[in-house]
């Protein structure tokens, strides 16, 4: 038994979702409102026969306990792992140490080290006077200089290295942290900073993953910062997050500045839902884990227009990777799950010529004003298009229309939209039917982006194992292998996806294409397996070449030993044509998500016999539309499976290996 199944044994789901809302027994489930979004009749159902939960109302979430933990106290998998395991009383630690961990945690020890370091030269040494100087005439005060762990490099080459060696920490690991840098030629090495303030870069559970060095004068560059090591990726960074985390959940915004000063200036006044995104633009990667804590993002941005305008055009890239919110649209042939973003985004635009940190420095009650009043994303999106498109010509028109339509198509409020599509309208002086038809046509558009999910990971993959009376997953079996194996259909595909992974990318296209289920995890009956295909999309939607050491790193401790099964299972696999195994794929791809549709109607009807049987007449309402809707997407995806079946049989039948029910 794997650990999360040892978890989910030990826990009483009931128990755990009563802690969040009121639960009745129905039959045998227990029903209740949701605790993810405000309804007043109860649409959320936990089956504890299965051990999982499914909203019928408004969000139509559903999944396990993880998942539950997951979002009702925004963590990610493995700190709901961590957090479900001391309460079941399970031992994670078990595992093998591997060594790349080991590396990371040594490379954390030795950052750790350096920050004392320099920060004890900083309050202590007669050479740092100057900088002391410097952050006194910054208004930087000592509570804040020491929340933040600030100190300084001497104006030395070797001061950290020979410290850091006395105290036993080796040399690779020192270059390894970027710490320390080593000159080829000479065969000499020396440190990486010096005579800078060095502001630690810590990471949300406060260990120091990297520097900023800020020079005292005026020299380049400004800030030297930690190179990229196999701990800090300054892309990933959310500067602040440690010591912001909490007060962006209690208030439910982010403010997002550009530079450290910038935080520590807010924090020291008080204002301490404030993070950097470390000068460069907002990465998706950064929103995404901002968005554990919130959906209201305002940005700080400088007064400087062509600045602004480009980190405007950043954010509108960076916005897709945001989780979407699902929500039921009623149409003419039925409901219809259309997605919205979750996220709000506001910028907030600082007096020309001064930063977050002259603004709070000057006048505190300033910068809440400008940030009380930001603005939506759209409106700056509006002027910036504006400025930048010469809107008296076709083309112009084209573009604007083009770049403005996503924006508006993704507002929550109808009345807002409307408003948006007049002002376009004005704008490029053309009729407002035609834009509203433009915007309809944007949103469709966005929603097979976002199907296609290229940045989802775990904000937009929700999880929803089996429900009660769902059957097993049904077995792929190999008449190809040598020795008849049979394989659970989920560990069938990923063990074929971690030995290719490029089929990945071709897969989730392909589904879309083909206007199949797009690659969705979140009903899988493992949640390992839901949390390495994530990780697995996510590894794919970077930059990184495929490299499974990295990967394995990049997974928790607990998840290697179902990963090195995987792998055995893939290396077993017998070996493919290019193309069978993608018709071969895609089929199961269609068969897994034909079994839960299955197991939906199961679930669906039943709500509904007790709620006709209960004279609960609206809910019975909501469940038959439902329940049509579920049997429309099954018969659909029936046809495709039968397509498909035939191109499969088209092919060379033998060797495909694959044989479903
Ligand atoms: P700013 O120049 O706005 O930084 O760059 P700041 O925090 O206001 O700096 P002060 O007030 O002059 O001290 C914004 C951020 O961009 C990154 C840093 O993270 C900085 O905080 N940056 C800037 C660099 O990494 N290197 C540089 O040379 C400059
Ligand atoms: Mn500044």
């Amino acid at each position: 038994m794997s650990v999360s199944d040892e978890i989910k044994q030990r826990i009483d789901i009931v128990e755990l979702v009563s802690r969040y809302t009121v639960l009745r027994k129905a039959g045998s489930n227990y029903k209740g409102l949701c605790p993810f979004h405000s309804e007043r009749t109860p649409s959320f159902v936990v089956f504890p026969q299965s051990g999982t939960w499914r909203c019928f109302g408004a969000c139509g979430d559903g999944g396990d306990i993880f998942s539950f933990i997951m979002r009702k106290e925004n963590l990610d998998f493995r700190e709901a792992l961590h957090m479900l395991a001391k309460e079941a009383g399970v031992d994670l630690e078990n595992n093998p140490a591997d060594p790349i961990r080991n590396r990371r945690a040594r490379i954390a020890e030795a950052n750790a080290a350096a920050a004392d370091y320099y920060r004890r030269i900083l309050l202590t040494h007669p050479a740092a006077a100057p900088a002391r100087a410097y952050l006194q005439r910054r208004g930087i005060d000592e509570a804040t200089i020491a929340t933040f762990q600030l100190g300084y490099s001497l104006e030395q080459w070797s001061g950290l290295r020979d410290h850091l060696l006395a105290q036993k920490f080796d040399l690779d690991l020192l270059i390894a942290a970027g710490l320390v840098k080593r000159h080829e030629e000479r065969n000499s090495t020396y440190d990486a900073f010096r005579n800078r303030v060095m502001i630690p870069i810590r990471d949300r559970l406060g260990r120091v993953i990297g520097f900023g060095g800020r020079v005292l004068d005026g020299s380049q560059p400004k800030y030297l910062n930690t190179a990229d090591t196999d701990l800090f990726h300054k892309s990933h960074i959310v500067y602040g997050l440690d010591l912001a985390h909490q007060a962006i959940r209690e208030q439910d915004r982010v403010v997002i500045v550009e530079g450290y000063m910038d935080v520590i200036a807010a924090h020291q006044h008080g204002f301490a839902n404030v993070v950097a995104c470390m000068g460069t633009a907002l990465t998706a990667e950064q929103l995404q884990q901002l968005q554990r804590y919130t959906n209201n993002f305002v940005l700080a941005l400088d007064a400087d227009t062509a600045g602004q305008q480009a980190t405007i055009r950043g954010l509108n890239q960076a916005r897709q990777a945001l989780s979407r919110v699902r929500k039921p649209t009623v149409t003419a042939t039925g409901v219809r799950m259309t997605e919205r973003l979750g996220a709000a985004l506001y910028i907030a635009a600082m007096p020309s010529g001064r930063d977050p940190d002259d603004v709070i420095r000057q006048d505190p009650a300033a910068w809440q004003a400008l940030i009380a009043q930001a603005k939506p994303l759209v409106d700056f999106y509006f002027s910036a298009v504006a400025q930048e498109t010469d809107l008296t010509g076709a083309r112009g028109k084209g573009l604007a229309v083009a770049e403005l339509t996503p924006l508006i198509a993704e507002l929550e409020d109808e009345v807002e939209r409307e408003h948006y599509i007049q002002r376009l309208a004005r704008l490029v002086q053309l009729d407002e039917r035609t834009i509203a038809g433009r915007v309809q046509a944007a949103a469709r558009t966005e929603q097979a982006i976002q199907q296609r999910g290229q940045h989802a990971h775990r904000n937009a993959a929700r999880h929803a194992p089996r429900a009660a009376g769902q059957a097993e997953p049904s077995p792929a079996q190999h008449t190809g292998a040598p020795a008849q194996s049979t394989i659970v259909t989920e560990d069938y595909l990923l063990a074929h996806l971690l030995r290719d992974p490029d089929l990945l990318i071709w897969l989730t296209t392909a589904a879309s294409e083909r206007e199949i289920a797009p690659l969705d995890v979140s009903d899988w009956q493992h949640v390992e397996n839901q949390e390495i295909f994530r990780s697995l999309k996510y590894f794919m939607s970077g930059d990184i070449p495929w490299d499974i050491e990295l990967f394995q790193e990049s997974l928790p401790a607990p998840l290697h030993g179902r990963l090195a099964q995987l792998l055995a299972a893939g290396a077993a696999l017998p070996a493919y044509h290019g193309d069978d195994v993608r018709t071969d794929l895609l089929k199961v791809l269609v068969r897994l998500r034909l079994d839960r549709l299955r197991a939906r109607t199961l679930q669906v009807r039943f709500l509904l016999d007790e709620a006709t049987s209960n004279g609960e007449r609206d809910d019975a309402r909501d469940l038959f539309t439902l329940s049509n809707q579920v049997l429309r997407d099954l018969s659909h995806l029936q046809t495709k499976y039968h397509e498909l079946g035939r191109a499969l049989a088209g092919a060379q039948r033998g060797e495909l290996g694959v044989k479903i029910r």
